[in-house]
């Protein structure tokens, strides 16, 4: 996938996860026929996880796309939990739609359509795991609404925050690379939370909120 993983280490790391079931399997044939960007299993097991190390009953997501990762997160939630996913495209909530009901999560899964930075204004806290994967421009906007309604204890996870190893490079950066790193700054300086970024695929942010 990336530039921050030698290929022949990730295909390692790869090779030491457990099997995807067929139906998992299928989203992820899909994502890598149709180039959907999605996070993979590696990526998508440590999502998981998360959400079972924080025993999450209410999760929140930014980013759907096809439902891949959704159906990661879907599957770590503690009995009788629901997760939320906001995505902004309809058609593409109507392909998460359909991958849900296959993976065996839609009982589980709420999908909002629209603009994240505008939903969660109206969504109600607090989460006990929230997984950030929109555009990447919209990261700084998002940050304050989400890391307000995690919970203390809760997990917040924010995918591409090394975009490729571009925000660690001198010289001009694109918008998309300057607003992760406005995201990273800001996250890192935050007393709230303790956090780290993972040099997984393109760089995973792994926040605990220690403290409102
Ligand atoms: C990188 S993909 C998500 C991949 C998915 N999380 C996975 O790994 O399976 C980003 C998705 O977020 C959606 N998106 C982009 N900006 C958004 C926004 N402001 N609000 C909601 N969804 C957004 C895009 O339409 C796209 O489907």
């Amino acid at each position: 996938m990336g530039d921050i993983v030698p290929d022949d280490l990730e295909a390692y790391v790869d090779a030491h996860l457990a099997a995807r079931d067929a139906a998992l399997a299928a989203v992820e044939a899909q994502g890598a026929r149709e180039k959907w960007p999605i996070v993979g299993p590696a990526e998508g097991t440590l999502l998981h996880l998360l959400t079972r190390l924080a025993n999450a009953r209410r999760a929140l997501e930014l980013g759907t796309a096809i439902g891949y990762s959704t159906t990661w997160i879907a599957r770590g939630l503690a009995k009788g939990g629901e997760l939320v996913t906001v995505e902004l495209n309809p058609n593409t909530a109507k392909l998460a739609a359909e991958n849900l009901a296959r993976t065996g999560v839609s009982d589980r899964v709420r999908i909002l359509v629209g603009d994240a930075r505008e939903i969660v204004e109206d969504l109600a806290g607090p989460f006990d795991f929230i997984f950030n994967d929109i555009d990447k421009e919209g990261y700084p906007a998002v940050l304050p609404l989400i890391a307000d309604r995690l919970r203390v204890g809760g997990v917040l996870a924010t995918d591409n925050v090394l975009w490729s190893g571009q925000v660690a490079r001198r010289g001009r950066a694109d918008k998309a690379t300057q607003a992760i790193r406005a995201y990273n700054d800001a996250l890192a300086a935050d007393p709230r939370f303790a956090s780290v970024i993972v040099p997984i695929r393109d760089g995973l942010s792994v926040a605990l909120k220690v403290r409102d």
